[in-house]
C-alpha cells in the first residue's frame, strides 16, 4: 500500500493507473466486413491515449469458431484472420507502447474451443496422450451426465461424446471444453502461452474466470440454491461450491505471478474473479506468495445506485483489501449493462466521477466515455449465445458490444464501410466520439478532465479512503496523501441536497459554478 506520508511513492504504474478495455469485434473496422479488427485499434489507439489511460486490454484476439465471440480460443499463440496477423498485433503493441500506453492480452485458462487442435486430439480416443488435457468422466449409473452441475449458459455442464463413450465438462458452451489444470503437461503448455506473449512485449494479461480453474477433487454435487426462481439464469439453480474458487486454484495463480515477475517492467496480471469480498482478498495470495494484483472488482456493477448502499460497499471492500494488495473498481464491460443504460446518463457522469476518484485501480469500457446508454438489439440481430439459449430474462450481452460510434457525418459511425456485426446505438449521430469532441460539456470531455485531474493528484491515484458523513443520496469520502487532501461530494439523486462543504471546486459533473453548501440535481464535485 502506499505510505500515506510519503507524497511521492514509488507505486509501480497500474496502481495510479487506468485501464480501458477495448473489444476488439466493435472498436474499428478497416477492411469493410463490419467487424473490427486490429489495424482498426492500431489506427484509434490515440483516442485512448487522449483520454489518459494508462493501459488497454485487448478482449480475446486469437484464432477462434467465434462461438462465444473469441472466448473459445483455437490456438493461445495466433491471432485470428478476422483480426489481422500476427505482425498487425505487433504494431498494435508498438503503436501503444510508443503512445506511452501499456497492453494487457485477455488469456482464457479455464476453456480452449472444442476446434484446438488439444482438444481433437483429446477427443480422438480415451487413450490419445492428451485425453487428461480436458475433463472426462464416465456416465452416471442411470447413463446421464457424472453430476449436477450446470453451464454458465444453461443446460447441463456435460455434453456427451458417443465415439468415446464418455462425458466432457464445459462450464460455458458445449464448444469451450475446460481444461484439466491438474495436470502437468496441460499446465506447462499453458505456461508457454504466457511467455510467447510475455517474450513478445505484452504488458500482462486480464485472466478470464480465473476462479473456475480448478474443479473439487472427484467433482461432487453442486448444492442447490434455495434462491433460485424461474426468471432468473439457470447457472443460478446451483451454488458453484464445488466447480469453482478450489484451494488448488491459488497455487496457480501464484505460478503465473511467479512467471510473470521474472519479466521487467511490472507486468500487471487482472483476474475476473466473481466472489465476496472475503474469498476475493485471497486471489491477491500472501506477500511470500502473491496471486494476481487485481482481482477484478464488481461491485459498482452489481449493487443498486444507492448512495448509502454504496458507502457501505466502498468501505467493506477498501477494508478487505490486504496490506500487501491493492483495491480495484469496474464500472462496466462487454458483459454488464451499460452504465448509463442503468443509471441514466446524468447520473453516468457521477458515476464516472466516482469511478475515477475511488481508491484503487479504474478499469473503463469503450463507449462509456461518451455515455452509450441503452440499445435496443431486435430478436432477429441477437448474436450472444447467453441471450440465444436463455431469451428474454435480461441477460444479453449485445447492446454492451455495439460497435464504436466515431464520427456522425459518415456510414455507420465511421465504425467500419460494411454492415456492422450488431446495431449501432441509434443515436449515433449526436453521440459519437467527434460529436462530443466539438463540445466542451460533453461526457468525454469530463472523463479526459476527470482522468487528467487523476493524474495530476497523487492523493487522487494513491491516497488513502475516508468515508465522510453526508445527507441521504449523497456519497462523499476524502482521499488523502501526505499533504494533499481532496474531497469527492456525489449527488446521487436528481433533487436539490444542502451539503457541508466548502473550498476549491477542482472539478463539477455539471456546467456552472457549484455553490458552497449545497449540491445541484446530479451533481458531482471534487474539492481540494
Ligand atoms: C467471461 C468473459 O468476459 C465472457 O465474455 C465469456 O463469455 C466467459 N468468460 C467465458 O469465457
Amino acid at each position: 500500500m502506499a505510505d500515506p506520508l510519503d507524497p511521492a511513492p514509488l507505486a509501480p504504474w497500474w496502481r495510479g493507473g487506468t485501464i480501458y478495455q477495448i473489444y476488439p469485434r466493435s472498436f474499428q473496422d478497416t477492411d469493410g466486413d463490419g467487424v473490427g479488427d486490429l489495424a482498426g485499434v492500431e489506427a484509434r489507439l490515440d483516442h485512448v491515449a487522449r483520454l489518459g489511460a494508462d493501459a488497454v486490454w485487448l478482449s480475446p484476439i486469437f484464432p477462434s469458431p467465434m462461438a462465444d465471440f473469441g472466448y473459445d480460443v483455437a490456438d493461445y499463440c495466433d491471432v485470428d484472420p478476422m483480426f489481422g496477423d500476427l505482425a498487425a498485433f505487433d504494431r498494435v503493441l508498438a503503436r501503444a507502447h510508443d503512445l506511452g500506453l501499456r497492453l494487457l492480452l485477455d488469456f482464457v485458462p479455464n476453456h480452449s474451443s472444442d476446434r484446438h487442435p488439444w482438444f481433437l486430439d483429446s477427443r480422438s480416443s480415451r487413450t490419445s496422450p492428451r485425453r487428461d488435457w480436458y475433463i472426462w468422466r464416465d456416465p452416471a449409473p442411470d447413463g446421464g451426465p457424472p453430476n449436477n452441475w450446470i453451464s454458465d449458459f444453461g443446460g447441463s455442464a456435460w455434453e456427451w461424446d458417443a465415439a468415446t463413450g464418455q462425458y466432457y465438462l464445459h462450464a460455458f458452451l458445449a464448444q469451450q471444453p475446460d481444461l484439466n489444470w491438474r495436470n502437468p503437461d496441460l499446465r506447462a503448455a499453458m505456461l508457454d502461452v504466457l511467455r510467447f506473449w510475455l517474450d513478445r512485449g505484452v504488458d500482462g494479461f486480464r485472466i478470464d474466470v480465473l476462479w473456475h480453474i480448478v474443479k473439487a477433487d472427484g467433482l461432487p454435487d453442486n448444492p442447490v440454491n434455495p434462491d433460485w426462481r424461474p426468471g432468473i439464469t439457470e447457472r443460478d439453480r446451483l451454488i458453484q461450491r464445488h466447480s469453482t474458487d478450489q484451494p488448488e486454484a491459488h497455487a496457480i495463480a501464484a505460478e503465473f505471478r511467479r512467471l510473470t515477475g521474472g519479466y521487467d517492467g511490472e507486468r500487471l496480471l487482472v483476474g475476473e474473479i466473481f466472489l465476496p469480498n472475503d474469498r476475493l482478498a485471497r486471489w491477491y495470495g500472501t506477500p511470500g506468495a502473491p496471486g494476481v494484483h487485481l482481482p477484478f472488482n464488481f461491485q459498482l456493477i452489481e449493487q443498486p445506485w444507492d448512495a448509502a448502499v454504496l458507502a457501505r460497499v466502498i468501505a467493506e471492500y477498501d477494508a478487505s483489501v490486504p496490506a500487501h494488495g491493492w483495491p480495484n473498481w469496474v464500472m462496466g464491460s462487454h458483459d454488464a449493462p451499460r452504465i448509463a443504460a442503468r443509471v441514466g446518463e446524468c447520473q453516468a457522469r457521477v458515476a464516472a466521477m466516482l469511478l475515477l476518484t475511488l481508491r484503487g485501480t479504474p478499469t473503463l469500457y469503450q463507449g462509456d466515455e461518451i455515455g452509450i446508454g441503452e440499445v435496443p438489439i431486435p430478436p432477429s440481430q441477437v448474436r450472444d449465445p447467453q441471450e440465444l439459449r436463455q431469451p428474454g430474462i435480461g441477460i444479453g450481452r449485445d447492446r454492451s458490444r455495439t460497435p464504436m460510434p466515431w464520427t456522425g457525418d459518415a456510414a455507420n459511425a465511421g465504425f467500419s464501410t460494411g454492415e456492422p456485426w450488431l446495431p449501432l446505438n441509434p443515436d449515433w449521430r449526436t453521440r459519437s466520439v467527434s460529436a462530443q469532441e466539438g463540445d466542451p460539456g460533453s461526457m468525454l470531455h469530463l472523463y479526459r478532465a476527470l482522468l487528467g485531474l487523476r493524474r495530476a493528484t497523487p492523493a487522487l491515484m494513491l491516497g488513502s479512503y475516508e468515508p465522510l458523513d453526508g445527507p441521504p443520496g449523497v456519497l462523499a469520502y476524502r482521499r488523502r496523501l501526505g499533504d494533499e487532501a481532496v474531497s469527492v461530494f456525489l449527488n446521487l439523486t436528481a433533487g436539490q441536497v444542502t451539503v457541508p462543504w466548502s473550498g476549491t471546486v477542482l472539478l463539477s459533473t455539471l456546467d456552472g459554478a457549484a455553490e458552497p453548501g449545497t449540491l445541484h440535481p446530479n451533481e458531482g464535485i471534487i474539492v481540494a
